[in-house]
């Protein structure tokens, strides 16, 4: 009897928890509650034992500003997992903080994975998640939880094209009938970018700056296209010769010149993906356009880049950044309905 009691609470008690397990950004989506959290996916180990350090806001503040002794790492690198035992880590560390004392009851949870990745990288993040206290853990394509998130019919019959920007890669798909049928990929995304902004302002101003910096430079005055009125923001950092302080005024003509041969390949994701979609589905997609998810869909301009390249409507998701998430969510609120999709 008691324990029949038991079980029943358990049951009861069993939350239904979505992960976006991104390159850049961690988010967790839990039921009832919706996106509860949103971190970087960064972690700082101790150098000498690998011992954690710190997880997620903490541990980005560090980038770049460490001693010797403490490394900040992402865990993820290019949309796939590169450090498996850390990633474990971070994914117990956000499930134990949105959770809290509910944690006893391990929770059914579905994580939001590249399309691109392996069986074998697949089979990890399951284990990480279980290993990180899942009761179940169940996989979902991240471009078709975008679709989701973007309130996209996607059992239709019908195709549509979803363009996922992310800091690690870009994915384009083409969705039909519930499930991805077109795909290609590149790993390149926001973290390019912002390396791509780094060694230019490096070569053409002989200023070193950081990461951090060199995002805040591509959101703030970078854009995909030339821009009629140009902005500008002034940055400090490190003289490349002296490697004494120094500042310089950086303009979004900079900005476009250090980003444009990566753009060039973002497009090219979407062109080659539309190169071997079958001509009935191109038919759709050229009907419909193709809509931009994930927080480099951001990018100002991008959209409308890809429109002259490519030549069909283009438009971002509202909350683009979230879309991967609360499509994940809404994945594991109808097990039934996706259950097909899943894997
Ligand atoms: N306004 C903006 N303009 C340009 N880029 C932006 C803007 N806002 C966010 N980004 C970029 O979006 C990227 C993060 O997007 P997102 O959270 O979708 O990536 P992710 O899920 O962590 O990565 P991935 O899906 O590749 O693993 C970062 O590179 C960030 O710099
Ligand atoms: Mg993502």
């Amino acid at each position: 009897m008691l324990y029949q009691i038991r079980v029943e609470l358990c049951v009861a008690m069993t939350k239904k928890v979505a992960i976006d397990l991104g390159t850049s950004n961690c988010l967790v989506w839990l039921e009832g509650s919706g996106v509860v959290l949103k971190e970087p996916s960064v972690v700082a180990v101790s150098v000498e034992d690998r011992r954690i350090l710190a997880i997620g806001d903490e541990a980005k503040d560090m980038l770049g500003k460490t001693p010797e002794y403490i490394e900040v790492i992402k865990p993820l690198q290019d949309g796939v997992i590169a450090d498996y035992e850390v990633t474990e880590a971070m994914i117990r560390y956000f499930l134990r903080k949105v959770m809290g004392r509910a944690w006893f009851f391990r929770p059914d949870v579905i994580v939001a994975v590249p399309a691109g990745v392996t069986q074998v990288e697949k089979r990890a993040v399951v284990e990480a998640t279980v290993t990180a206290g899942a009761r179940k853990a169940y996989l979902i394509d991240a471009p078709l939880a975008a679709a989701i998130g973007a309130k996209i019919p996607v059992a239709e019959s019908f195709a549509n094209m979803i363009v996922g920007v992310g800091a690690g890669a870009t994915e384009a798909v083409v969705i039909c009938l519930g499930g991805v049928v077109v795909y290609g990929s590149k790993r390149i995304g926001g973290d390019t970018l912002d390396n791509d902004i780094e060694n230019y302002v490096r070569k053409k101003h002989g200023l070193i700056i950081g990461q951090n910096t060199a995002e805040a430079l591509k959101e703030k005055i970078g854009a995909a296209i030339r821009l009629k009125r140009e902005k500008e923001m002034e940055v400090s950092g490190r003289d490349s010769i002296s490697g004494l302080p120094k500042t310089a005024t950086i303009t979004s003509g900079d900005i476009y010149e250090a980003m444009e041969e990566s753009i060039m390949m973002m497009v090219s994701v979407v062109r080659e993906t539309l190169a071997v979609t079958g001509p009935e589905l191109v038919a759709d997609v050229a009907d419909k356009g193709l809509v931009l998810t994930g927080g480099g869909a951001k990018l100002d301009g991008l959209d409308e880049r890809l429109k002259r390249e490519i030549g069909v409507v283009v438009s971002v998701a509202p909350e683009s950044e979230l879309c991967v998430i609360k499509g994940a969510g809404v994945a594991i609120e109808n097990l039934e309905v996706y259950r097909r999709a899943l894997k």
